[in-house]
């Protein structure tokens, strides 16, 4: 059992299965892109732990940079997204993966989808480690899916509960 501020979580997923899931994402975006040198854009600050590992797992040429965003209070999903950080690079005619730790509502992936639409790239994919399908309000389709999991409360492998538990190797869930 782990406690985090005021609520306990209890061991979810491993860090071999984190592991597994992110090396078959790596080979599938290097089998698709091997020949493109990607710019992987991490989101942060939840996706820092998967940007690394994926980029371990990944031979090929890339580049990599980050993005902040922020859309989270606590352990609600709030509607409002706001960039906080952005890219000043020129990323015309290049193939740009976007790097997640989870996609709940997509709220975030919208407001990424309408940023990156402004810009002139040749291909824009979308990769995350976690996906919540039950929670998705979406149809952007996501190109690379880690793990599929319930609509529950995570924390670990850079997700945060109001800034806690980022550094955690495995993945909690929240006990209800
Ligand atoms: P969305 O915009 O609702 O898809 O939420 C995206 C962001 O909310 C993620 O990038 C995370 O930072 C955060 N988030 C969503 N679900 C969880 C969770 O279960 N634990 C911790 N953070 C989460
Ligand atoms: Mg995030």
């Amino acid at each position: 059992m782990l406690q985090l501020h005021d609520k306990q979580f209890e061991p979810f997923i491993s860090a071999e299965e984190i592991d597994f899931a992110i090396a078959s994402m790596a080979a599938q975006v290097e089998a698709d892109f091997a020949e493109e040198t990607p710019i992987f854009v991490g989101v942060l600050n939840g996706a820092f732990m998967v940007v690394s590992d994926f980029m371990k797992h990944y031979k090929s040429p890339c580049e990599v940079s980050f993005i902040k965003m922020a859309s989270y209070e606590g352990t609600e999903s709030t509607n409002e997204v706001k960039q906080l950080i952005g890219i000043n690079q020129d990323l015309t005619g290049r193939t740009v993966v976007v790097i997640e730790d989870i996609v709940d509502t997509g709220n975030t992936l919208a407001e990424l989808k309408a940023l990156f639409k402004q810009q002139d790239v040749a291909h824009f994919k979308i990769a995350t480690l976690f996906f919540k399908p039950e929670a998705y309000k979406k149809d952007i389709k996501i190109d690379y899916v880690g793990i599929r999991i319930p609509n529950k409360f995570i924390v670990g492998f850079g997700l945060d509960y109001d800034g806690l538990g980022r550094n955690l190797p495995e993945v909690y869930q929240l006990k209800e």
